[in-house]
């Protein structure tokens, strides 16, 4: 049997032995817990429930008969969120600075349309029917003196992502014949999307006169769409990554998507920056607009949101059964921070398989110790304590030489401009050393010398943070913590413009 102090000094020799094995990150030692591996399982584009909600929204309309002519555009709808039927228009946070800009599908800059379906006669038992179709726009009346495909062209350059007009009699509507004050009945409307002959699905057929006043019909229905379409206008905060191609990502990192009513890449870049952060994966860094051609008709505009930057090597589903996949583009997030996952610094020795180098500071940021400290703040390439990618940013003493905490900071300041919004994202992780001897791990966030948060994570595998913060141009940011043995590690730092 072991007396009491004997179990005592057991259990000394016990804590020592632990002490001894924890190995400093400078001598490349091993985490006393290793770090999950990010697991992305399960987390790549839902396409079946995208396929199935585009199977059951309805987005097509056409000029209303009861509304007068030349009523602005309605902004974009949200018609579906991850694969809930919804109706809700996108505020529109990142189109303030885009008046004038092409957002939508393509514009052409002057009168270059072709035919695409011709109307039929004008004999008093002649009918057509007019286009019910995807990303209806507005409608005009125009002269019917003549068929006048002139003017409505010509109306279809003045409003924004315009690319389809379909001119068209409607009789029999009092609106037309009476109260608007055009008195035309030859009506003009107006599409963000090319539509053909098949969608001809509204004859009419309305009571709109008191009986025995004739029903609505429709005659000389003829469709042009603009020859040349041009790439929509990048949105600010974005940069193109691929497209345009009839494949849509099929990626990692997979957040949801929202069914638009145009193809509106400003809206999506603004459900991007709104859509809340994934607890692993962090904010939305990307997102693949796509149109969703389903029995060769136009159907919807799919907006896929993810929290990794994907591109067009994943861009490979090109649709299932009668759904085809067209127009898909990749966007990104602008990156403010230069170099914020640390992968610019870099080990001379190439020799090794996995290298291994450490720094207190490189071209693209500082690490600094109070006075008395050793390497408290430093950068590591070393891929087994990154968070994504192999370098890393460490703070606390990289040999363990003190507890005091380091400072990490960009060595230029950020490129921002004043009054603006921006999210401000990193990940954190706190394992080093274990349970134990990370339960002090502190990090303090700080934007232009004031304290933004405070975070006593503890012992914490790799987890995202997010701000909002207002620049005021050429702002600094320092992160400060750390005390080793309780060492944190930061990576992927990330200013996005809201
Ligand atoms: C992801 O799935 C693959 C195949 O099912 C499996 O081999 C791998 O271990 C999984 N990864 C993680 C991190 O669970
Ligand atoms: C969506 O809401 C608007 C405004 O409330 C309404 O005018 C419109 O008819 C609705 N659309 C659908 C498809 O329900
Ligand atoms: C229209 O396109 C032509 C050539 O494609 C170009 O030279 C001209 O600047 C454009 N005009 C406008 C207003 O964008
Ligand atoms: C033109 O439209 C007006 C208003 O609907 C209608 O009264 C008139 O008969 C139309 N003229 C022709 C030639 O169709
Ligand atoms: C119109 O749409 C139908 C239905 O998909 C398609 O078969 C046809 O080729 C299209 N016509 C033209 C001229 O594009
Ligand atoms: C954490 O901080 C408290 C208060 O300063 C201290 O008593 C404790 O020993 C520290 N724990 C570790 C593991 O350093």
């Amino acid at each position: 049997m072991f007396s009491p102090s004997q179990l005592l000094v057991f259990a000394g020799l016990a804590v020592s032995l632990a002490e001894c094995a924890l190995v400093a990150p400078a001598n490349k030692g091993v985490p006393a817990t290793i770090s999950d591996p990010a697991d992305f399982n399960g987390t790549t584009t839902d396409t079946s429930a995208i396929a199935s909600t585009a199977q059951q929204v309805d987005q097509k309309s056409g000029a209303p008969t009861d509304v007068a002519p030349n009523q602005p555009v309605a902004d974009t709808t949200v018609t579906a969120v991850d694969g809930d039927l919804v109706n809700a228009t996108v505020a529109s946070t990142s189109r303030r600075s885009l008046t004038g800009a092409a957002s939508h599908l393509s514009r052409r800059n002057n009168s270059n349309y072709e035919l695409v379906f011709w109307g039929t006669g004008t004999g008093p038992n002649d009918r057509d029917a007019s286009i019910e179709g995807t990303a209806y726009l507005t409608y005009t009346v125009v002269s019917n003196a003549t068929y006048d495909i002139d003017d409505c062209l010509a109306k279809c350059d003045s409003v924004d992502g315009c690319v389809f007009a379909n001119l068209y009699y409607e009789f029999n509507n009092p609106g037309l014949d009476h109260q608007f004050s055009e008195g035309s009945n030859l009506k003009c409307a107006l599409y963000a999307d090319i539509h053909n002959a098949t969608e001809k699905t509204n004859f009419g057929g309305q009571q709109l006169y008191p009986a025995p006043g004739g029903l609505t019909y429709i005659q000389q229905s003829s469709g042009w769409a603009a020859k040349s379409l041009v790439d929509p206008a990048t949105p600010s905060g974005y940069d193109l990554v691929f497209g345009p191609t009839n494949g849509a990502n099929n990626a990692p990192g997979y957040m949801g998507f929202a069914f638009l009513d145009k193809y509106d890449v400003d809206a999506c870049a603004t459900l991007c920056n709104q859509r809340g952060a994934d607890p692993v994966g962090g904010a939305c860094q990307y997102f693949n607009i796509w149109r969703a051609v389903v029995n060769g008709v136009p159907t919807t505009y799919t907006c896929s949101m993810y929290y990794i930057v994907a591109d067009e090597s994943t861009a490979v589903n090109y649709g299932q059964g009668s759904l085809v996949v067209t127009e898909s583009r990749g966007y990104k997030r602008q990156n403010i921070v230069v170099d914020g996952g640390f992968e610019g610094y870099t080990c001379d020795d190439e020799g090794d398989d996995v290298p291994f180098c450490f720094t207190a500071s490189y071209a693209n940021w500082q690490g600094t110790s109070p006075a008395g400290g050793t390497f408290d703040a430093s950068i590591f390439n070393y891929q087994p304590y990154a968070h994504t990618g192999s370098a890393v940013a460490l703070l606390g003493s990289a040999f363990d030489f003190d507890s005091l905490p380091g400072t990490l900071a960009p060595t230029q300041s950020l490129a921002t401009h004043s009054g603006a919004s921006y999210t401000l994202q990193f990940f954190h992780s706190s394992f080093y050393s274990g349970q134990v001897d990370e339960a002090n791990a502190t990090l303090a966030v700080i934007w232009n010398g004031q304290t933004i948060d405070t975070l006593h994570p503890g012992f914490a595998q790799w987890t995202p943070h997010q701000y909002t913060v207002t620049a005021k141009g050429n702002d600094q940011l320092q992160f400060t913590g750390g005390n080793a043995p309780a060492y944190v590690f930061v990576d992927d730092v990330s200013l996005y413009p809201l």
